[in-house]
């Protein structure tokens, strides 16, 4: 399976004569990296001007809303996304669920209409508070009602990133890091899920990926003892060299 390393530039930086120059850095930082899919996705003002500028990365975008068009004043269709250039789409980032009350209900309408529109949707679970056992049950749960109602045919642009709250953005911080048994345990954790609603066969399809704190250190870690297909990068992936730092170490596992 190709891995993948998904950039969420969240809402960073500030212009867009910035964000391409970073999208220029970050591609020629990457240009020799060979063997897998990497993803950009900048903030919906800057998708157009961004991805002129990409020919190794695709575009990715960090939210969407389900419906086709009409009078949902703020929102952006799944048909104007793809308009601009995007293939990839971030649905339920902690922040999201957190920040913007996102719900389980709304993450699923999202799945569904990016699926449909035949685009990759990233669905980001995990739990909010550290738990020294079992990946709590609510990953498991949050995964099965993202996937109500989808049709297996469509699995085969679904990504799911395992993105526990607690170690976002926190490489020194007070919770410390996950660790690759606890990415293990996540991934086997949602592949179950998976296998249940669906079969086996999907299950083991469907790239499962790791979010939080991802830096050039951890990455090999990352897919070796995390058996991880691949990382959802935030503030790495502001700094080409860093970025560039993971994608060339990820190339190389
Ligand atoms: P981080 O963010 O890499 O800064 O921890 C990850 C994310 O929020 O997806």
């Amino acid at each position: 399976m190709k891995k993948i390393i998904i950039a969420n530039w969240k809402m960073n930086p500030d212009t867009s004569a910035r964000a391409v120059a970073l999208a220029r850095e970050c591609e020629q930082e990457i240009a020799s990296a060979k063997g897998l899919d990497v993803v950009l996705a900048p903030p919906y003002p800057f998708l157009r001007e961004v991805a002129s500028v990409l020919t190794v990365s695709s575009l990715g975008a960090q939210d969407v809303f389900w419906e086709e068009s009409g009078a949902y004043t703020g929102e952006v269709s799944v048909r104007q996304l793809k308009d601009a250039g995007v293939e990839y789409v971030i649905i339920g980032h902690s922040e999201r669920r957190i920040v913007s009350g996102e719900t389980d209900d709304m993450v699923r309408k999202k799945i569904q209409a990016v699926l449909e529109g035949s685009m990759t949707a990233i669905l980001c679970v995990g739990e909010r508070e550290r738990s020294g056992g079992e990946i709590p049950a609510f990953v498991g749960a949050q995964v099965r009602s993202a996937l109500g109602g989808i049709k297996k045919t469509l699995l085969k642009n679904l990504i799911i990133a395992y993105e526990p709250v607690w170690a976002i953005s926190t490489t020194s911080g007070a919770n410390g890091s996950c660790t690759p048994d606890m990415m293990f345990r996540a991934r086997l954790a949602i592949e179950k899920v998976v296998a249940d609603i669906y079969d086996q066969q999907i299950a083991k399809t469907v790239r499962i990926i790791y979010g939080g704190s991802v830096s050039p250190e951890n990455i090999a870690t990352i897919f070796s003892a995390g058996h991880m297909d691949g990382a959802l990068v935030g503030s790495a992936g502001l700094n080409a060299e860093k970025f560039g730092m993971i994608v060339r170490n990820a190339s190389g596992v």
